[in-house]
């Protein structure tokens, strides 16, 4: 398919996009962030996404997960602050939805996704969820949880909502990429009201209201298991200081990508990992602020 040209996200846009780091701020200036994510089978995403977050300037960051991963979420976190959460079968159960909603509560964003497994508990949780009044990131099963259910959309008419799928996860919540990508992505945010990030090389962001631009760093280094945990992290973490949906996609996208250049410059497409990613975001972020 014809791909439309659009506005690219260069180091320029994001340098103007991301606010100034207020000197006299406190932690609760620069955002508290919730990440629900993981499940028995997946115990580094939570620790991916939250320390994307860590990496990416949030005041402070929680992170609830199953309780039986709790443990192993806690060795693994250090400024994250991780909690247990109601399980079923090593995944979040309906349970969890009184505790999630009074952490929320206090926090200026929440991710819902990453290692969370899939059943028909936490499958429902997720729909539930939907519902939350804070800006809300949902990734990966998070995203999955949605498919045959366009309808919970109306839950979160007038909430800020980003959508980070992969070009599968796409597909399975109801996107048609017979448009192409940009389209694709451009029809699904009018049609969902959320920001979608439709990544993979060359990703897309799409605002509802019709904003489109294309991403121009990252590199293949970055297709192993663990990238878009990271990326859901840096998201979070930019729609807690505040900022606009859209502004705050495509400048999580930039730095993300621009932190996997990076990490390909000193150690190779091959052997760099998702951890490579979280510890060159400092870098990316500080050639643009
Ligand atoms: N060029 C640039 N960027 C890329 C490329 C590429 N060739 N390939 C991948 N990326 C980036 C994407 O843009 C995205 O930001 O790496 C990240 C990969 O994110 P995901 O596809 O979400 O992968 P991740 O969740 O880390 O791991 C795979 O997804 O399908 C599920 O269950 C599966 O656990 C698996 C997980
Ligand atoms: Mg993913």
């Amino acid at each position: 398919e014809q791909e439309r040209k659009v506005e690219p996200i260069g180091r320029e846009l994001v340098r103007r996009l991301l606010p100034r780091r207020d000197p006299e701020g406190h932690k609760g200036t620069f955002g508290k962030v919730l990440c629900l994510c993981g499940s028995v089978g997946y115990t580094g995403a939570p620790v991916f996404a939250s320390r994307g977050a860590v990496r990416s300037g949030a005041g402070l960051v929680f992170l609830g997960v199953p309780e039986s991963i709790w443990p192993v979420a806690a060795v693994k976190s250090d400024e994250a602050m991780p909690f247990p959460l109601p399980e079923a079968e090593g995944r979040l159960s309906l349970l969890a939805e009184e505790t999630i909603r009074r952490r929320a509560a206090g926090c200026d964003a929440v991710l819902l996704g990453c290692g969370l497994g899939r059943g028909r508990q936490t499958d429902a949780l997720v729909r539930r969820l939907m519902d939350l009044p804070q800006p809300l990131v949902l990734d990966a099963d998070g995203i999955n949880a949605l498919a045959g259910h366009m309808d919970e959309w109306e839950r979160r008419r007038g909430r800020v909502t980003v959508l980070t799928p992969h070009e599968g996860e796409f597909l399975r919540v109801g996107g048609d990429l017979s448009q192409g990508r940009t389209a694709a992505a451009e029809d699904f945010a009018r049609r969902s009201g959320a920001v979608v990030v439709l990544k993979g090389p060359g990703t897309v962001v799409a605002g509802p209201d019709g904003r489109c631009r294309v991403n121009t760093t990252g590199n293949c280094g970055m297709a192993k298991g663990g990238s878009g945990d990271v990326l859901s992290g840096v998201v979070l973490a930019l729609l807690g200081l505040g900022m606009d949906a859209f502004d705050a996609c495509c400048c999580a996208v930039w730095l993300h990508g621009r932190a996997g250049d990076l990490a390909a410059q000193e150690k190779g497409q091959w052997g760099m990992t998702p951890t490579d990613l979280l510890e060159r975001l400092p870098q990316a972020l500080r050639e643009v602020t």
